[in-house]
């Protein structure tokens, strides 16, 4: 079988490494890729937005399929393009990858079908922003780019200065570029944070085990929000009672409203759920696999992974039995010096070689220099183990962690810490 991988991150690598553990045979190209991807097939030097030469690579090489990690291709309609010339493609289309690509049309869909969400609205200028901001006087308020900004886009302000300074940064000096063209503000609702996959071919559908990132840079969910520095699934607090309401509060309304409202989403479709004092409420919508969340999702999967993809493709989901293994996943991400502000990149991985059964080193932010291995971006890899229990899983994650060095390397020690204590 032979496969184009569009993206270059943690996710990807892992999405390869499982494909190739599913097939030994496997021919895969990864666009643009990493070091990771490098090493269990070839790297195209085409960028993952990169349309028309995507397609027109496609065009010359008739993969069997392609699978797209990231939003942007998606947001910016590769699904549609692919498919418009023929071509097999996972993924959802772009009016479908709007529901990632921008808040407002999610905020406006949310409300529109009354499923659980922060009250709040979406704005086209600043100075109804200003006017609705300053009215609504609890804080925390948040306040969100419309547009995709690299997971930086939403900023939670603790008074009305602030707000009001927030939105004078994000409308008028357009600090996330055309992403704040447009914005969204909404109650701050506290709750545990939770990461729901579910995969649709937009008939059927099945929610893959409950995650939870780490979104903040420091130990104790402290300092600044980065692209998530590790997760782990399934999540012990994921009950059978939580992911039945899980299921009947917010997956099937959800999917019934896509189809209400025309909208056909064919793919993985990541809900950012917080649950408040009252139940689930719907943070975000993702239109992928999350990163770091896929790194510890995958491991836990028993059927193959292009068998999913493919059934969700053909929307024979219905008719694939999908098995999971019993087994814990925890990854740890190694991010560069500087991240998440400009990271220092070229440093020299050491210790990338070691084995270590039940675990395996995802790369996202590296590249190959000679026989050497360099980081190349602000999350560089991806450290996960899988075990019988969490606590084990952890341990080994941490385990390989100590054996890889490289000038700068910063990572949390208390990924999933707490969770194996309760
Ligand atoms: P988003 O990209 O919309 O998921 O927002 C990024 C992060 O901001 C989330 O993972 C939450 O930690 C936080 N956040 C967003 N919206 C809210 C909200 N209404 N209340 C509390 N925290 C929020
Ligand atoms: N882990 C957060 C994301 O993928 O958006």
């Amino acid at each position: 079988m032979k496969i184009l991988l569009i993206g270059s991150g943690g996710r990807e690598h892992a999405i390869a490494w499982r494909l190739r553990q599913d097939d030994p045979k496997l021919q895969l190209f990864t666009a643009p890729g990493n070091a990771g991807t490098g090493q269990l097939g070839v790297n195209l030097d085409l960028a993952a937005t990169d349309l028309d030469g995507l397609v027109a690579w496609a065009q010359k090489e008739k993969p069997d399929l392609t699978v797209v990690g990231p939003e942007a291709p998606l947001c910016a309609g590769v699904v549609d393009r692919f498919e418009k010339a023929g071509l097999p493609i996972f993924g959802p289309n772009a009016a479908a990858a709007r529901l990632e690509g921008s808040k407002v049309f999610t905020k406006n869909f949310l409300l529109k079908y009354n499923l659980p969400t922060a009250p709040g609205a979406g704005f086209n200028d600043s100075s109804s922003a200003y006017l609705y901001s300053q009215k609504h006087t609890t804080y925390p308020q948040v306040l969100k780019a419309d547009g995709l900004a690299a997971g930086k886009g939403v900023i939670i302000a603790g008074s009305p200065h602030e707000a009001a300074q927030t939105i004078d940064r994000i409308m008028d000096q357009r600090i996330f570029g055309d992403a704040g063209r447009a914005m969204v503000i909404e109650e701050f609702l506290p709750g545990r944070e939770m990461s729901v996959h579910v995969v649709t071919d937009g008939i059927s559908h099945f929610i893959l085990p409950i995650s939870q990132d780490h979104k903040k840079l420091g130990e104790g969910d402290t300092g600044p929000n980065t692209g998530g520095m590790g997760a782990y699934a399934p999540a012990p607090f994921a009950t059978a009672d939580l992911l039945e309401q899980i299921g009947a509060q917010v997956v099937e309304p959800v999917l019934g409203a896509f189809r209400k409202e025309g909208i056909d989403f064919r793919g993985i479709l990541y809900i950012g759920l917080i649950w408040t004092k009252s139940g689930p409420s719907i943070l975000e919508f993702n239109v992928r696999g999350g990163d770091p969340e896929t790194q510890v999702l995958l491991p836990l999967l028993e059927t193959p992974l292009v068998e999913i993809l493919q059934a969700v493709r053909e929307r024979r989901l219905g008719k694939l039995k999908v098995s999971l293994n019993t087994k814990r996943a925890v990854t740890v991400v190694l991010a560069a010096g500087g991240y998440p502000g400009t990271p220092e990149t070229g440093a020299v991985i050491e210790g990338l070689d070691l084995e270590l059964p039940g675990t395996c080193v995802f790369h996202a932010g590296t590249k190959q220099a000679g026989k050497k291995v360099v980081s190349s971006g602000g999350r560089v890899l991806s450290v996960t183990a899988w075990a019988d229990d969490l606590a084990k899983a952890r341990e080994l994650a941490y385990q390989r962690v100590a054996k890889i060095h490289f000038a700068g390397s910063q990572y949390r020690r208390d990924i999933a810490a707490r969770l194996t204590l309760e």
